[in-house]
């Protein structure tokens, strides 16, 4: 079975779970990278980063460096804005309209998660939704237990 994690992660969290996931489940790696970046430093990042959200904007994305498709088992990673997943998940999710994969959830979060995992959910109906899990800024609150717990989870599922 081919396994890949896809994710988007400005500051680092996500990026962060999702090597430990795909150093325990054996999987490839795709990072989903905006041609445009926003600024990952000061409070403006909230604005533009908020702002993409409520206007339900779709960045451009550099080429993928994996294609989704070959894979079985695609584990998705998101850090929660606004309450949801962020943007470039929105590029993502259009562009290839995923069918017929097994599918993990995870993400991070500042405060609360909320609903962005069943958000991402709805965007993948026709695929089978294995698990989904979230952490709480990871980079901020024991790594290594959150590496660890990551590891354990998909290590799980695989
Ligand atoms: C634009 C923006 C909006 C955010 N909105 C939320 C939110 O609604 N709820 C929350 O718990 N955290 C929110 N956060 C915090 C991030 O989810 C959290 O720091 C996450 O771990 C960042 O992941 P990253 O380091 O992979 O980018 C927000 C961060 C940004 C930049």
């Amino acid at each position: 079975m081919k396994k890949l994690v896809v994710f988007y992660s400005l500051e680092g969290n996500t990026k962060f779970i999702a090597q430990a996931i795909a150093q325990s489940a054996g999987a490839d790696i795709l990072e989903l990278r905006p041609e445009k970046e926003i600024s990952s430093s000061g409070f403006m990042k909230y604005f533009w980063g908020g702002k993409q959200v409520l206007t339900k904007e779709k960045p451009e994305l550099l080429p993928l460096e994996k294609n989704p498709h070959e894979y079985d088992l695609i584990f998705i990673g998101t850090p929660v804005w606004a309450s949801t997943f962020a943007p470039p998940l929105l590029t993502f999710f259009s562009e290839e309209k995923l069918r017929d994969k097994k599918i993990a959830l995870f993400c991070t979060y500042g405060g609360n998660a909320g609903l962005t995992l069943e958000k991402m959910e709805e965007k993948l109906v026709g695929n089978e939704i294995m698990s989904r899990i979230g952490f709480k800024e990871p980079l901020k609150n024991n790594p290594e237990e959150c590496a660890d717990k990551a590891k354990e989870w998909a290590g799980g599922i695989v």
